[in-house]
């Protein structure tokens, strides 16, 4: 979950393009990794930063409304599973932001974008979880179109971020089958149970297809992307295979996804859908969604409870350092 607001201009022409463009662009199209210190153009530089740096806001953010479960779960081993996976999304962070460290920008500087709301994180997060059974939806769902995202993302022209999605990539399917037994538990569970897990899958659904952003009608900015090797498919391929996918999941749980006009589509070999309401997307993308407020709070508030930490950190860091002076001499 990442990308959804990256914008970058259109891709130049091997006419337009500087001697040193067209070698780096050669190496890309041979599957070559860039690595850190090897040149690249600005524009690439740029632009992995600000998806690399939202990607790992997502994770960070995203810990949030699963978080929110821990204390709640209904037996220890849910709550288990639960805290590991919310610690495994903490290391997606991590990763990800040292991978966006290689491209000569600090934690620092990525936080401070976050928190004055100048870099964004997956709106999906903006949402609130309301019972129990949001747990396996967001698992099965958020989890799901996050790994549908990142796959292919596994093979981008970076090193470092292609390095991290890989590692990220194995637990995010521990992650999205830890979800769908949940579901599966609650489908099966009393018609209570039943009706919660309809209700999470009922209010999450659309927020899922909007994590692959805006239609590719309306996303222009993807050609420089695509051809760099930063984006893989287009927003609109991988939420078709995301429906494609989940539909028969859905089924199986003996669940009936929102949408009136879904209906397998012979000819295309995939489902046809209703697409999300777009206004909504953009408005909580705004900050106008239920809990955008709740969330940017919670990470700011995080940040300043940890200052002292920090600051002490590199109190030691001097004094050590001012030991080993002093020993060499
Ligand atoms: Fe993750
Ligand atoms: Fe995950």
């Amino acid at each position: 979950m990442y990308a959804q607001v990256v914008k970058s201009e259109g891709s130049k022409t091997r006419d337009e393009m500087t001697p040193e463009e067209l070698a780096f662009q050669d190496r890309i199209d041979r599957g070559e990794k860039i690595e850190p210190k090897e040149w690249m153009p600005e524009g690439y530089r740029k632009t992995l930063i600000r998806q690399i740096g939202q990607h790992a806001h997502s994770e960070i953010v995203g810990q949030l409304p699963e978080g929110n479960w821990i204390t709640r779960a209904p037996t220890l081993e849910r709550k288990a599973i639960l805290l590991a996976k919310v610690q495994d999304e903490a290391g997606h962070g991590l990763y990800l932001y040292s991978a966006a460290e290689t491209l000569g920008v600090s934690r620092d500087e990525l936080m401070e974008l976050l928190h004055a709301g100048k870099m964004k994180y997956s709106s999906i997060f903006n949402y609130p979880t309301l019972t129990w059974a949001d747990m396996g939806a967001v698992g099965w769902l958020v989890d799901g179109a996050a790994i549908m995202n990142q796959v292919p993302l596994q093979r981008t022209s970076y090193g470092p971020y292609s390095r991290a999605m890989i590692r990220i990539c194995k637990e995010e399917s521990f992650h999205q089958r830890q979800g769908y037994a949940i579901m599966m538990k609650m489908a099966q569970g009393t018609p209570a149970q039943k009706r919660m897990a309809q209700d999470a899958l009922n209010r999450l659904w659309y927020p899922s297809l909007m994590m692959f952003g805006p239609s590719d009608k309306d996303s222009v900015h993807s050609a420089q992307s695509m051809a760099w090797k930063i984006k893989m498919n287009t927003n609109d391929e991988l939420r078709q295979k995301f429906v494609d996918q989940t539909v028969p999941q859905a089924e199986y749980l003996g669940l009936t996804v929102p949408d009136p006009d879904l209906k397998w589509n012979e000819e295309k070999g995939g489902y046809d859908f209703s697409e999300p309401d777009w206004s909504e997307f953009y408005d909580v993308l705004a900050g106008n969604g239920p809990c955008n407020k709740d969330r940017l709070g919670a990470r700011v508030k995080a940040w300043e409870d940890g200052a002292w930490f920090r600051d002490a950190l590199v109190v030691h860091a001097e004094k050590a350092a001012a030991r080993r002076a002093v020993a060499a001499e």
